[in-house]
């Protein structure tokens, strides 16, 4: 029984980090042959709460984030809202209106429906808005601006991470001196980090110098902030003073403030007042929050701390890891939590992976067509003494030489 639930255990695995698919896998492995042959000294690896270096967040299963909101609830009871009125959920927006240092904020349900209604709003009658080409607000989102919002993006940036003034005064300059029956300007959006740049941050110099031009021109400004603190706690840039260049900005809730969903909208009252209606009006209102937003509140309290912790932390070990033989960790140009990890050939990234996860519950992804693994750090790291996380990397990547 009990070594059917350890291969089962180790088939999931597998799967859910797509290690099984990978092109250099060993090949036609049987997973019941699977053996490492040797004695395990460390606790037994389920015992111990995961680290992942997969994710932004912590990826709590239903029965964990049960027990989390229970644990929350001892600690302070957690109070309900009513279809978002009052409760945890008033509490959050409270919260993150004084972290961005605006008049309000608001649930919703996602952060689609957050920037959709952020870009509706501040452009008005306007029907262009101005949107980074690689952008969820272009690429993800399903036309919803064109088709359901009469709002025409307008993607500049191609090929790049970010736009910068240039490229968005040339978009402007193009449309204007090319349409012959023109309709005005309402939003210009960024998103920071970019996700589609595996969490790259857009320098603050360009934000500043965009945020300026709109001030100036009279053009609305929407950040979609899916992931802001990661982009604040790694460029040492504040929240509040991102969201000072900005009309409205919209952070998730699931990413890395581990609820199970939800959005938060901050932005001036006239806005934001007008959010819950338009909410309604697509269906979106929701009887009860709090399971989200008691969740996310929980994590935003002294998140700060633990990022920079979080950055500490990360840094060290990668400096660490990159000294062992065959080990290349290199972060990325304006990088966040996101470094690309590399192997060299004598090392078996499979049997590295499934030796941290068996032997340490340590999980470690899959790498991409370049061989290149996402290595993602997390609050996860904080839950285990740093000299453990290490040596078991240490371990692992011995034991996968070939
Ligand atoms: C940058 C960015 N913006 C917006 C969203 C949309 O969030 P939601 O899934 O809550 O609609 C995501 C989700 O992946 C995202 O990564």
């Amino acid at each position: 029984m009990k070594k059917t639930t350890d291969e089962n255990k180790r088939r999931d695995f597998l799967k859910k980090f797509g290690l099984s698919a990978v092109p250099f896998l060993l090949p036609a492995v049987s997973l019941n042959a699977m053996s490492f042959g040797e004695t395990i000294e460390e606790a037994p690896a389920e015992k111990k709460s995961p680290v992942n270096f997969i994710y932004d967040g912590l990826p709590l299963d239903p029965d964990e984030y049960l027990a989390k909101l229970q644990e929350i609830s001892k600690l302070k009871p957690i109070e309900p809202d009513f279809y978002g009125d009052g409760g945890a959920t008033k509490q959050l927006e409270e919260e993150f209106a004084k972290l961005t240092g605006k008049e309000k904020a608001i649930y919703l349900p996602s952060g689609t429906m957050a920037n959709q209604l952020a870009i509706k709003l501040l452009s008005g009658n306007n029907t262009k808005v101005i949107v980074p080409e690689n952008s969820h607000v272009y690429r993800d989102e399903a036309d919803a601006a064109q088709s359901v919002h009469g709002k025409r993006l307008i993607p500049v940036g191609e090929g790049k991470a970010y736009y910068e003034l240039a490229d968005l005064k040339n978009t402007i300059d193009y449309l204007n001196s090319n349409e012959v029956f023109k309709s005005g300007l309402g939003t210009v959006v960024i998103e920071n980090p970019i996700r589609r740049t595996d969490g790259t941050f857009v320098p603050i110099d360009t934000i500043k110098e965009i945020s300026n031009y709109c001030k100036t021109n009279n053009y609305k400004m929407h950040l979609d902030g899916a992931r802001i603190h990661l982009a604040a706690a790694f460029s040492g840039i504040s929240l509040s003073e991102y969201a000072s260049y900005f009309d409205t900005v919209y952070i998730s809730l699931y990413k890395y403030l581990n609820a199970t969903g939800g959005a938060i909208l901050c932005g001036d009252s006239k806005t934001i007042d007008l959010i819950s209606h338009q909410i309604k009006i697509l269906g979106g209102t929701v009887f009860q929050s709090w399971n989200n937003t008691a969740m996310a509140l929980h994590y935003l309290n002294g998140i700060d701390q633990r990022w920079s912790q979080v950055v500490k932390t990360a840094q060290k070990l990668v400096s660490h890891l990159n000294k062992i033989e065959g080990v290349s960790i290199v972060s990325l140009q304006n990088g966040t939590n996101i470094y690309d990890l590399k192997l060299s050939n004598g090392i078996g990234l499979r049997n590295l992976a499934v030796y941290l996860y068996e032997h340490h519950n340590i999980w470690l992804g899959r790498a991409n067509d370049k061989g290149i693994v996402k290595f993602t750090v997390n609050e996860s790291l904080l839950t285990r003494d740093y000299n453990e996380i290490l040596t078991a990397w240490k371990k692992g990547i011995e034991h996968a030489r070939k």
